[in-house]
């Protein structure tokens, strides 16, 4: 695989370009438009990455998603077969845009972000729903996703060197969570219930400043493969494990897929055993991972894509495991001519 560092400027071509377009539809209450743009966007810069890459988390299967889904090989487009030939293989997990409905109601912490590695880094997870918890270096090896509540508040507490009360715990607000948010409040820590995002909200369970010490609860599995990439290189820490059985999610039977089709789906992407608890590597194994996500709208750790008018500005996170650079990029997208005035 060509350097990390190398593709990982690519890559945040790729997510800066989805942003800004997403970002466009802020607030016109259609999150389908915004995702579509995104995707996209995302899709047309991706094809000029020198690389031979293959969707392995996307927007869905071939039948259902016109691009970037599954299987889709993407890069090196304007390359000819003889050069492509020498480009490296890469899997890549996207999300064009997390956060669809926050970004049609111009709401905080959409992004558009992707993972990449080399061939089998990324778990080919299957949309479905994944209950994980995630947190940061101090707490590697502190965390348990079988313990209760209370063992792993306790546990990242003392790991952190606080008390339970000084710990906020982010959890997206689902019925599904009632148990686990007065698990949480008995403990006495603090909630932050979310609408949506929980994949920018694990990420910034893993960063240390943003107040946030653990990411719990149900959400989507593909998110959870992408925070995992993240966290490789941020050294923090996801266990997770898939879930889709109604009781579990707190819906009606007929609201969630029919088991053995899930089952069959797993088996081909070669999950022999749907209880399997998955920590940070097994969901990204890659030994050359790639993160890079950018604002949509301003959040925790990212600034929202800014219009002005000689252009627009974007706020970017870049992350390689091959070197110790976390980079958080400023980037100014001109396209005023000569006259442009460029601010700080
Ligand atoms: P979208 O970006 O597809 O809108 O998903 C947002 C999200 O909140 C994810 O962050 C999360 O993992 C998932 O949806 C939770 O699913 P659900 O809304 O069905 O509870």
């Amino acid at each position: 695989m060509k350097a990390g560092h190398e593709l990982a400027l690519e890559f945040l071509r790729v997510t800066e370009a989805a942003a800004i377009e997403s970002a466009k539809t802020m607030g016109q209450g259609d999150r389908k438009h915004s995702d579509h743009v995104a995707v996209e966007a995302m899709r047309q810069v991706m094809d000029t990455v020198p690389m031979r890459g293959k969707i392995v988390i996307g927007e869905g299967e071939r039948d259902e998603a016109p691009m970037l889904y599954i299987g889709e090989e993407v890069g090196g487009g304007e390359f000819n077969d003889e050069v492509r030939e020498t480009f490296p293989e890469i899997d890549i997990a996207v999300d064009p845009l997390e956060g669809t409905n926050l970004c049609a109601l111009g709401a905080n912490n959409a992004i558009a972000v992707l993972a990449a590695a080399e061939r089998g880094g990324l778990l080919n997870a299957p949309d479905i729903y994944m209950d994980k918890i995630v947190v940061g270096p101090s707490c590697r090896g502190a965390i348990d996703i079988d313990a209760p509540v209370k063992e792993n508040l306790k546990n990242i507490a003392r790991r952190l060197g606080r008390d339970i009360d000084d710990l906020t715990v982010i959890c997206l607000d689902r019925p599904r969570h009632k148990q686990l948010i007065s698990d949480v409040r008995a403990t006495g820590a603090r909630i932050r219930l979310i609408s949506d995002g929980d994949l920018s909200a694990g990420i910034s369970a893993a960063v240390a400043g943003t107040n946030i010490h653990a990411l719990m609860g149900i959400g989507g599995a593909p998110e959870g493969v992408i925070t995992a990439a993240a966290l490789k290189c941020l050294n923090g820490e996801i266990q997770a494990r898939l879930v889709f059985e109604a009781e579990k999610l707190g819906v009606d039977a007929s609201k969630v897929p029919n088991k053995e089709k899930v089952m069959e789906r797993m088996r081909s992407m070669g999950i022999s055993d749907p209880n399997k608890v998955y920590d940070t590597n097994d969901l990204a194994p890659g030994k050359k991972i790639v993160f890079a996500a950018t604002g949509v709208t301003d959040g925790a750790l990212l600034r929202g894509v800014r219009f002005f008018g000689a252009g627009k500005r974007t706020h970017s996170l870049v992350m390689t495991t091959d070197s110790k650079n976390i980079r958080f990029v400023d980037t100014v997208h001109v396209e005023g001519g000569p006259d442009a005035v460029i601010r700080f």
